[in-house]
């Protein structure tokens, strides 16, 4: 039996595929396992009349309302995960920002909650202790949900951007920042991914680093100190020739900046990196975390500083949405031209020999926005994404009777040695 292991062409965007020879036929790697699929999210309110209410006044229009990013959580010895999905609120029409998947089928899909409630989200920007707008979260190894709130709707700034960190064990707020004003901008910045770094023994937390996408940035928050800083400069901007997205044959424009950050796991014993792209760009970049992390290296405003540490490691001939890091240093992220999920060793130089297309599949993997490792029950890493039809719903507009919206997952380590998933 054989299988395709693909190789990325660089610059052009095509496959190249090598015929792998397998032992055992079984093991052929036949594509990520489904775990959601839904035409369109249906959404669970906590009355019929609220829900009634929020249609009424254009507070919830069911076409409208897109997932961006997925999250899990086991909790202790419970082999079935909770999976949070976020819903940005581009624009009107968003009831609810972050929600959590249910048991109840509907219609359109499985139905989802408010987390951590309804409350939280409901003033719609009016309530800035309440979420305002979520793109992305990250629950830390020691069972916290660190939630980015970008605080605009539709780059009207509501609210200070800000993190919440969410205890899922209790259920209880356990850190909260705002961030200063000097350090986002307002009517432009778009805070998306939050990527947190915690201490290598402890569950203590270093830092928090958040892309600001359309604000081109980074800002970093040194948790023990309380400080932030902001990173800009051209590395962290989006490169004209990628600020058009082709996806399934639909073509649509994005014009954003960094979108996705990772970081060397500690295990690995080597020199830390903070790895980054923008999300209209096909440059692999990375910093060492030591200036990164050092608040006097950052003036605000100073688009040279340390500029000679930033690498170009190499460049990937397509765009890649989402990143995630694997305990053994591979870094994943959804390649969008061919859809695919692409890993790179980052061991080893960022050549196309080095970069590999795990799984590529046009149909179930689109836009991919959501791209997680967790750990399941029994400490095992597993891949979990969620893809969405983008080029749709910015473009001429999503088709209800299709499957829009999926999260897939697979055992990280079976994924990267050409196994099935389990
Ligand atoms: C399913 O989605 C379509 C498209 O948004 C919407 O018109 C319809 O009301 C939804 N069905 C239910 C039961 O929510
Ligand atoms: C931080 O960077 C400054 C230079 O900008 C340097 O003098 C200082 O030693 C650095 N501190 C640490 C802890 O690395």
């Amino acid at each position: 039996m054989y299988f395709y292991k693909c190789l990325l062409i660089l610059a052009v965007v095509s496959a190249s595929c090598a015929q792998i020879r397998l032992e055992d036929a079984s093991n052929i790697h036949l594509g990520l396992e489904s775990v959601f699929q839904a035409q369109n999210l249906e959404l669970g309110f906590p009355t019929h009349q609220e829900r009634e209410r929020a249609l009424r006044e254009g507070l919830y229009n069911p076409d409208s309302v897109i997932p961006i990013d997925v999250d899990v959580y086991y909790k202790h010895g419970d082999k079935t995960p909770s999976i949070f999905v976020t819903i940005p609120r581009f624009g009107k029409g968003v009831p609810y920002s972050l929600a959590y998947v249910t048991n109840e089928a509907k219609p359109n899909g499985t139905e989802l909650m408010a987390y951590p409630s309804y409350d939280w989200h409901k003033t719609h920007g009016a309530d800035c202790n309440g979420l305002t707008s979520v793109y992305r979260t990250q629950i830390d190894e020691c069972g916290r949900m660190w939630i980015l709130d970008s605080g605009e709707i539709d780059f009207v700034q509501h609210c200070a951007p800000q993190i919440y960190a969410i205890d899922l064990e209790s259920g209880k707020v356990v850190h909260h920042y705002r961030m200063p004003q000097r350090l986002y901008k307002v009517g432009v910045s778009r805070f998306v991914t939050p990527t947190i770094d915690l201490d290598a023994h402890n569950c203590d937390v270093g830092f928090v680093y958040m892309a600001d996408s359309i604000g081109d940035g980074i800002v970093v928050y040194d948790v023990a100190k309380q400080q932030s800083w902001r990173i800009e400069n051209k590395y962290t901007f989006p490169h004209p020739d990628f600020g058009t997205f082709t996806i399934a044959g639909e073509s649509f424009q994005l014009w954003d900046g960094t979108v996705a950050l990772t970081l060397t796991p500690h295990a690995l014993g080597t020199r830390r990196m903070l790895y980054f792209h923008s999300l209209s760009s096909d440059w692999q970049i990375a910093i060492p975390l030591q200036v990164v992390n050092n608040a006097s290296n950052w003036k605000l405003n100073d688009v040279s500083a340390a500029l000679d540490q930033f690498r170009v490691l190499g460049k990937r001939g397509s765009q890649c949405v989402a990143a995630a890091m694997s305990e053994t240093g591979t870094l994943l992220c959804g390649l969008v031209q061919p859809s695919s999920i692409l890993g790179w060793n980052i061991a080893t130089p960022y050549k196309q020999e080095n970069l590999v297309m795990l799984v590529e599949d046009e149909e179930r993997l689109q836009f991919v926005s959501g791209l997680k490792i967790v750990r399941n029950h029994e400490g095992k890493e597993e891949l979990w994404v969620l893809s969405n039809r983008l080029q749709k719903a910015f473009g001429a507009g999503l088709n209800f009777k299709e499957t829009n919206y999926r999260i897939q997952k697979c055992g990280v380590h079976e994924l990267l040695s050409g196994k099935a998933c389990y």
